[in-house]
């Protein structure tokens, strides 16, 4: 005898009950965002006067040194909390050097965010792709990037970043033990706590593209050998596991929307707060295609940032952050 779910009135179970008004909708609803779970990325250069609007990523551009007070003092008005710098260097070597100056772009990025509004919680990006004159994450031996050498070069970096007054760390070159080596480093120069939201799951992606542009980046070639491949979903749990055991307060997965199954996955894995980062190429789908006037682009964001809820994710980088706030307080 099977189960009846209706009788000669229709259906028993109507699910549509909760969905009939805005009211009942809003009292069911499962997941939600808020500015308190969005970081958003800044694009800084040195040595220009003027901004540069990117044409692969429309409404973000590269700021000069000398707007970023103000565009800090504006963004925090708007209710954003959290920002992570890009430096756009124009001081390029084969290390990236300038990374782990008390003087360079990062470290004086960071001094000025803090300046200027203390309560901005700051979380850079660190790596060197954008500090090198070959445009790869670390230090590059025989056309290889050497991995040990990377991470010794990363903790100098991660040091100056804290000393500049960085909260948290957002280590982005995957390379392997680099997690552990920064715990290490930052405990041992005394900033225990400085934390640690490890780029732990970082797929090699096409949608990195705009990012690269918005960078300047010098790369020729791939970084296929150390960020993971598109296709492997449990290498990245052990990827993020690793991190975790390294020591790392948060973990990510970047890109977002095409990875949501490997968030979802590690939700099961892991009681640390998720990351989810939603990167430029996804940025540039949804807006190109808003403006072809394809899809509404507000609910087209909305939904993704719902989505990244939704897999898992306890926080989120995205490009639309302002826009969001915007769009909030409209
Ligand atoms: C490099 C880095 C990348 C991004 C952040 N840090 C790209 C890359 O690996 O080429 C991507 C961000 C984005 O695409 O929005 N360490
Ligand atoms: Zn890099």
């Amino acid at each position: 005898m099977s189960l009846s779910t209706a009788d000669s009135t229709g259906p028993l179970k109507r699910l549509r009950r909760l969905r009939g008004t805005p009211a009942m909708r809003d009292l069911v609803r499962e997941h939600d965002f808020s500015l308190n779970d969005l970081i958003y990325p800044l694009f800084i250069e040195e040595g220009i006067k003027e901004s540069i609007p990117l044409t692969k990523l429309p409404g973000i551009s590269r700021l000069p040194e000398q707007a970023l007070a103000q565009e800090v003092k504006d963004l925090f008005a708007l209710g954003i909390r959290y920002v992570m710098p890009f430096g756009i260097s124009h001081h390029k070597d084969a290390l990236g050097s300038d990374t782990w100056r008390d003087d360079g772009l990062l470290a004086r990025m960071i001094l000025t965010i803090k300046e200027t509004c203390p309560e901005m919680i700051v979380i850079p990006d660190i790596c060197f792709c954008e500090y090198t004159d070959h445009g790869h994450c670390g230090v590059v031996h025989n056309g290889d990037v050497e991995n040990d050498a990377s991470v010794e070069n990363l903790v100098k970096q991660c040091v100056t970043a804290a000393k500049a007054g960085a909260d948290m760390l957002a280590p982005s070159a995957m390379m392997d033990g680099q997690v552990l080596a920064i715990r290490q480093g930052l405990d041992a120069a005394g900033y225990k706590n400085v934390g640690i939201l490890a780029h732990s799951a970082k797929f090699a992606s096409s949608f990195y593209g705009p990012f690269r542009e918005a960078v300047e980046s010098e790369l020729d070639g791939d970084r296929k050998s150390y960020q993971l491949d598109c296709a492997n979903g449990r290498q990245a749990m052990q990827e993020a596991l690793l991190d975790e055991q390294e020591g790392a307060d948060i973990l990510m997965v970047k890109p977002g929307t095409p990875y949501l199954d490997v968030l979802a996955n590690l939700r099961q894995e892991t009681h640390l707060p998720l990351a989810s980062y939603q990167v430029g190429g996804e940025y540039a789908t949804i807006k190109f295609a808003a403006l072809a006037g394809a899809i509404d682009e507000q609910q087209a964001v909305f939904e993704t940032l719902v989505g990244f809820k939704r897999a898992g994710a306890s926080l989120i980088v995205t490009y639309y952050a302002k826009q969001v706030a915007q769009w909030l307080a409209e």
